[in-house]
């Protein structure tokens, strides 16, 4: 696809897995060795829905695992956007209130794009924007353990709260919703951001793209 300027289409790489799979991980080790070209992560978790409406106490008990839980609709009209070579007011999450803050971020279209979240490979209209697709894959025991650690850490949760929510919403959204988009993907990475050799593939594949698009 072309746009009115003449200039090709930016890149669409989508990383998904479970939460704790290592998802940042794979995506910043991709950014870091496609340094020097003109690069852009967007988290799903930014267009958590607005609940800004909504009681803490009924925040607190919103299933964070379901694809509902997203204004998709949002997502898919920025990437839009940004294909389109338009900048977008991407929201922003504040994981310890439960919801969108008041205010949003500006961010510029760019040649990559890193497209990084649990149900990136769950809604149709987001996987066809995608050029790579790709699903990183860890055992439950690591990615409970590394959830564990990063939510009483980052996220101001209690070690009570984190199993209690893994057991109720976490574990079985998961088989539910987000291992079953294991199946839409070109590539699937097993041990996340350790994957050295998976990582230096992916890279090749978008430098192979970003030369053609050069042509
Ligand atoms: O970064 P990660 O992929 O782990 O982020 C997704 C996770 O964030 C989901 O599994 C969801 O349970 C959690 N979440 C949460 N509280 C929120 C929003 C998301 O625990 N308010």
């Amino acid at each position: 696809m072309t746009v009115s300027n003449n200039k090709k289409k930016p890149i669409i790489i989508g990383v998904t897995g479970g939460s704790g799979s290592g998802k940042t991980t794979v995506s910043r080790a991709i950014f870091e060795q496609l340094k020097g070209h003109s690069l852009l992560m967007i988290e799903e978790d930014s267009y958590y829905n607005d609940q800004s409406n909504v009681s803490f106490e009924e925040r607190v008990k919103t299933n964070y695992d379901h694809p509902n839980a997203f204004d998709t609709d949002l997502l898919v009209s920025q990437i839009n956007e940004l294909l389109n070579w338009k900048s977008i007011e991407k929201p922003i999450y504040d994981y310890k209130q439960h919801t969108r803050s008041q205010e949003t971020v500006t961010v510029e279209p760019k040649e990559v794009i890193i497209l990084e979240g649990i149900m990136v490979l769950n809604d149709p209209r987001l996987r066809d924007l995608m050029d790579i697709k790709i699903f990183v894959d860890t055992d439950d025991d690591i990615r409970i353990i590394r959830r564990i650690q990063r939510d009483m850490e980052e996220r101001g949760r209690s070690l009570q709260s984190v199993i209690d929510q893994y057991l109720a919403t976490v574990k079985p959204m998961y088989h539910q919703f987000i291992e079953p988009t294991k199946r839409y993907a070109d590539i699937i990475v097993p041990e996340g951001g350790q994957n050295q050799v998976a990582i230096d593939l992916l890279v090749t594949k978008v430098r192979d793209i970003l030369r053609n698009n050069k042509k």
